[in-house]
């Protein structure tokens, strides 16, 4: 294992997790690893009552009705939910309207869907700050509008988009409103009743502190969901069908228990520390980081002017140098680990200009991040600025010249 590595990659995974988290992962599976639901003795109950428990939690947590816990679906993940959820929902003929900020999690069904289904998709751009403008949603609907779906907080950027005044507009029009909450939820309140969010999407290996392998949706008891796998439940197995109630109609198999003890501990822990303590860190140290990363020269930094409706992750790039090398760079020289490239958000890149550079380097800080990280962050991208400073120069100087200083051009 990489001794003393600094890691700033908590966009794709939170890593690392509470002790409390590994140390329950470890514990209910020796004690309480047996399949719940499926068989009728007591270890069975037990083991099942924690799933129980944890989609009461959940939809708690998440602002939902919280007379219908089991419309709190598990799934592998948020992109699992979210396949569920996308041709669960629409129809031949239906229009969704998303945005240029989504993951190719909702960018690939959703084309899936216009390709192979007969649906329409509008995506929205966002503004030179990185916001959604729900008037341009408004504009963008359709008579056969049938859902919206919108990223909560964009893992390339950071930006945090006006929920409750889309979910209002939803309800308006009576469109469904879907959020992708795989960057906020457990960092940033999301309240499905108040906010009028009809289907939460999530994820269980960032921010909420669980474990990868979990995810899930919180749906609104009002919204009507297609079943689109088959499988397993544990119960009325003599059906020939897939079961239509939940949990069953969208829950296929036997579900990763050591993940919903995961997400139980981590919410333990969240309900701990309290989640607007842990943003409110997290912020302070984006707020060092973006300051130190502005007074260097050569540095180049997107949608971050204001860190005010933002999350702690930030996108940079270095005048003259390819974003992987910087990432390259920043591993070997400095033992610090970014994520660079397009982020799996192709469309934010290409909004921004930058898919033929390559990308960008994303810097995302997490719970555990000291100012001493931040500092070494500095540090690590300073120096490799100035390499490029000196090595443009270097290129400068030693470049052919016409009479009158005209550079000479040079031939591929
Ligand atoms: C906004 C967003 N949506 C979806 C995903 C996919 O998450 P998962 O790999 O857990 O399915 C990510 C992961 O980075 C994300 O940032």
């Amino acid at each position: 294992m990489k001794q003393n590595l600094i890691y700033l990659d908590n966009a794709a995974t939170v890593w690392p997790k509470p002790e409390g988290v590994y140390r329950f992962m470890d514990e209910f599976y020796r004690t309480m690893g047996v399949n719940p639901g499926r068989s009728g003795y007591d270890l069975a109950i037990e083991a099942g009552s924690l799933l129980t428990r944890l989609r009461q939690r959940l939809t708690k947590f998440f602002g939902g009705d919280e007379d219908t816990p089991e419309r709190l679906i598990f799934s592998y993940n948020v992109t699992d939910a979210l396949n569920l959820i996308i041709p669960g929902l629409l129809s031949p003929g239906d229009h969704v309207i998303t945005t240029n900020l989504e993951h190719n999690s909702v960018i690939r069904p959703v084309n899936h869907m216009v390709r192979d289904h007969d649906c329409e998709a509008t995506f929205l751009p966002f503004d030179d700050d990185g916001f959604i403008d729900p008037d341009d949603i408004r504009r963008a609907i359709r008579p056969n509008t049938k859902v919206v779906i919108v990223n909560h907080g964009s893992n390339v950027i950071g930006t945090l988009q006006p929920l409750k005044e889309i979910g209002r507009l939803c309800r308006d029009h009576g469109i469904t409103f879907v959020v992708d909450t795989a960057q906020t939820a457990g960092i940033i309140p999301i309240h499905m009743r108040e906010m009028n969010i009809d289907v939460v999407a999530f994820t269980g290996h960032k921010a909420l502190m669980g474990s990868m392998g979990i995810g899930g949706l919180c749906i609104r008891k009002h919204v009507e969901v297609r079943q689109v796998r088959a499988g397993g439940t544990g119960v009325r197995s003599v059906e020939p069908y897939h079961l239509e109630e939940y949990p069953w109609r969208l829950e296929f198999g036997t579900p990763n228990m050591v993940g919903v003890a995961a997400l139980w501990a981590g919410l333990d822990w969240l309900y701990g520390q309290g989640v607007e303590r842990v943003h409110a860190r997290e912020m302070q140290l984006a707020a060092k980081l973006v300051e130190g990363l502005r007074a260097i020269d050569g540095v180049r930094l997107y949608c971050c002017d204001s860190l005010e409706n933002h999350l702690s992750t930030v996108l940079m790039n270095i005048d003259g140098v390819d974003p992987g090398d910087v990432g390259i760079m920043l591993d070997v020289d400095h033992n610090i680990a970014v994520r660079t490239g397009l982020h799996c958000a192709p469309l934010v890149h290409t909004q921004l200009g930058l898919v033929d550079s390559h990308g960008g380097v994303r810097f995302s800080v997490g719970a555990f991040n000291t100012d001493a990280d931040i500092e070494a962050a500095i540090h690590g991208v300073a120096e490799i600025a100035k390499w490029s400073r000196e090595r443009t120069a270097k290129r400068v100087l030693t470049m052919p010249v016409r009479e009158g200083n005209e550079p000479l051009r040079i031939r591929a």
